[in-house]
């Protein structure tokens, strides 16, 4: 079975609509992890919209399960991660006037400083993953750089208008995911993904981590965060096996 990754961003957004302290995103890790969730997500972006250093420096200390940082390729997120030595590095474009991550990493062009950047984070005993479309040269780049894993966006399928579209973006994932594989990599999942269309993702075969944020955490305002992951577990879960 596909493990999950809550990603907790949103909950910071809702502290920072006040610039207050609540709802604490350290509390949110918490009960994520009552719920069942294997790892926790979180993107320090360079604006600070949302999550704090703060933030991620206390789930780190205090969630006992895998820990996802989300970052762009900028040197003081570099060393920042260095320090924090977090399970995992994912690799993400960052542009300020986006509303969240958009398109994927642009491994071709950037093929030098994707290559120097793993390499300082892996030397530093850090995983790392690089959110890309999934296209064949961008799978190809992300090995070529010394990426132990990748994260395939599931945006466009979300985002797809017909059942034939979204059938197409499924495809086109396991496509890229053979072709990871074939170089040795791990492949993560995530963008977009919610209650509604996880099944046909969580069937496909050998996907490690979802990482999802706005499904769940939209769900935990009527639920609460521990039933809205265990809902989105037992999901996962029942999809893997019946496909
Ligand atoms: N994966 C990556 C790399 C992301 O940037 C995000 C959004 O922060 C997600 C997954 C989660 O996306 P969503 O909030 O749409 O579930």
């Amino acid at each position: 079975m596909s493990k999950l990754n809550v990603n907790i961003d949103h909950v910071a957004t809702i502290r920072q609509a006040r610039m207050t302290d609540e709802p604490d995103p350290v509390w949110a890790a918490a009960e994520c992890v009552l719920g069942g969730a294997h790892g926790i997500t979180m993107h320090l972006r360079e604006d600070r919209r949302h999550v704090q250093e703060r933030d991620v420096d206390i789930v780190r200390q205090t969630a006992a399960v895998k820990f996802n940082l989300e970052m762009a390729m900028t040197e003081p997120m570099v060393r920042y991660a260095r320090k924090l030595k977090p399970d995992q590095v994912t690799l993400v474009p960052e542009r300020r006037e986006e509303l969240t991550t958009e398109g994927g990493l642009e491994c071709v062009k950037n093929l030098k400083i994707l290559s120097s950047v793993t390499r300082r984070l892996v030397k530093a005993g850090i995983d790392v993953s690089a959110f890309i479309v999934p296209d064949i040269e961008q799978v190809k780049a992300c090995a070529r750089a010394g990426c132990q894993a990748i994260e395939l966006h599931t945006g466009p399928y979300a985002n797809a208008k017909t059942e034939r579209q979204a059938e197409r973006r499924v495809v086109e994932l396991m496509k890229a995911r053979d072709v990871a594989w074939d170089m040795g990599m791990i492949v993560h999942a995530g963008h977009g993904l919610n209650y509604r269309n996880i099944r046909p993702i969580a069937a496909i075969e050998g996907l490690e981590d979802f990482n999802i944020g706005h499904g769940i955490i939209a769900r935990s305002v009527f639920t609460g965060i521990r039933q809205a992951s265990r809902e989105m577990l037992d999901l996962i879960d029942k999809y893997t096996h019946l496909g």
